[in-house]
């Protein structure tokens, strides 16, 4: 992640107690950010591209164009996302869209920073159509418009701190893979057909995640700001056109269809991605409701971890010498060490050490 995040600007969103300077150079300090990219390409190697080889395996032969008409009466046809209609059974439900907001947030606080990677360089007039797009993601200039801000003001609304990466060490496993997933795709140009997937996809799949968010937020906590999600349901019909006409298509013509079975292996890549990273949230959500039912978690709205905070793992949590040893989970709350060695792998915490809330 920080291998990542440390190719584009990231400044603290007030004045910091010492110079600003010495900050810009702690965080992109040369030595450590190359210590860090020694380690990207085995990372890499191990977790991204066994993921993007099996897509591209899977994707052999298929017609794009065929297969990017399907997509959309494909989603519309299915049921609402399984997290949000879980939610709607939960009594702890507002504290489920908490982690569910923080847990996003590695992407959505500085959205679509990454696919601005995918965007820069000269490739001929799918290059300004997917700059078009990557305009609308950022307002359009205004900045209140734009949809990381936009972002920030729901996550406002449920009590969080909207600093860029104020929750990382809460990140859990699987959702660090989805950021890294995204950024692995447009930080590499060889993978340029493989982005325009991930945006055919993304945008696609969008258009109905953000129309049943929109639709819960308004049911269940109305006073919430929910114009990300509107926002959404709304720009993402054109973004998902766009993407289709004036980027995808071009693309099979000037390089055929090898660049087309490329561009559905991206979307199956993302498909695979985005649906681990959703049964994984459920997974953790319904974990935390059955803890909190056994008596061994509480909700508890999380603090901002301090620096050096103690991550730990359900293996780790296993090994603990106390089993009553407190765990903050995401944005949930609190559960015993013996309950959290039973939650599905990829799930993470820090050791807390305060009692239930008052
Ligand atoms: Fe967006
Ligand atoms: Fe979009």
């Amino acid at each position: 992640m920080r291998a990542y995040q440390a190719r584009y600007i990231v400044l603290p969103p007030a004045p910091v107690g010492g110079s600003i300077i010495a900050e810009l150079n702690r965080r992109y300090d040369p030595g450590e950010l190359a210590r860090l990219e020694a380690s990207r390409p085995a990372l890499e190697h191990t977790l991204i591209t066994p993921r993007a080889g099996a897509a591209i395996k899977s994707a052999a032969g298929t017609d794009l164009i065929t297969y990017a008409e399907a997509l959309l009466p494909r989603m519309r046809a299915e049921p609402e996302n399984p997290f949000t209609a879980f939610l709607r059974t939960t009594p702890g439900r507002e504290h489920h869209y908490r982690d569910f907001l923080l847990q996003s947030s590695a992407d959505l606080l500085a959205e679509a920073s990454a696919s601005a990677f995918g965007v820069i360089g000269a490739f001929g007039a799918p290059q300004s159509a997917l700059f078009r797009i990557l305009i609308d993601e950022f307002g359009y200039g205004a900045h209140d418009r734009k949809h990381s801000v936009l972002y920030q003001a729901v996550m406002r609304d449920f009590g969080l701190c909207d600093d860029y990466g104020a929750y990382a060490p809460l990140f859990d496993t699987v959702s660090l893979d989805l950021h890294n997933t995204i950024h692995w795709l447009f930080q590499n140009p060889r993978n340029v057909f493989l982005q325009a997937g991930f945006l055919l996809f993304a945008e696609t799949a969008y258009q109905r995640s953000t129309a049943d968010h929109f639709r819960y937020l308004s049911e269940f906590h109305p006073d919430a700001d929910a114009r990300y999600f509107s926002e959404h349901a709304h720009i993402d019909l054109h973004h998902t056109r766009m993407v289709i006409d004036d980027v995808c298509t071009p693309f099979v013509t000037s390089y055929g269809a090898a660049a087309g079975a490329e561009i559905v292996a991206g979307a199956e890549l993302t498909r695979a991605t985005f649906a681990r990273a959703g049964a994984h949230l459920l997974a953790v959500s319904q974990a935390f409701a059955s803890a909190v039912l056994a008596g061994e978690a509480w909700y508890n709205a999380p603090q901002v971890p301090a620096p050096g905070a103690q991550g730990v793992t359900p293996t780790g949590a296993a090994q603990l010498s106390d089993p009553t040893t407190q765990i903050q989970v995401g944005g949930l709350g609190i559960v015993s060490a013996a309950a959290f060695a039973e939650f599905p792998s990829g799930a993470y915490g820090v050791l807390a050490g305060e009692g239930p809330a008052s």
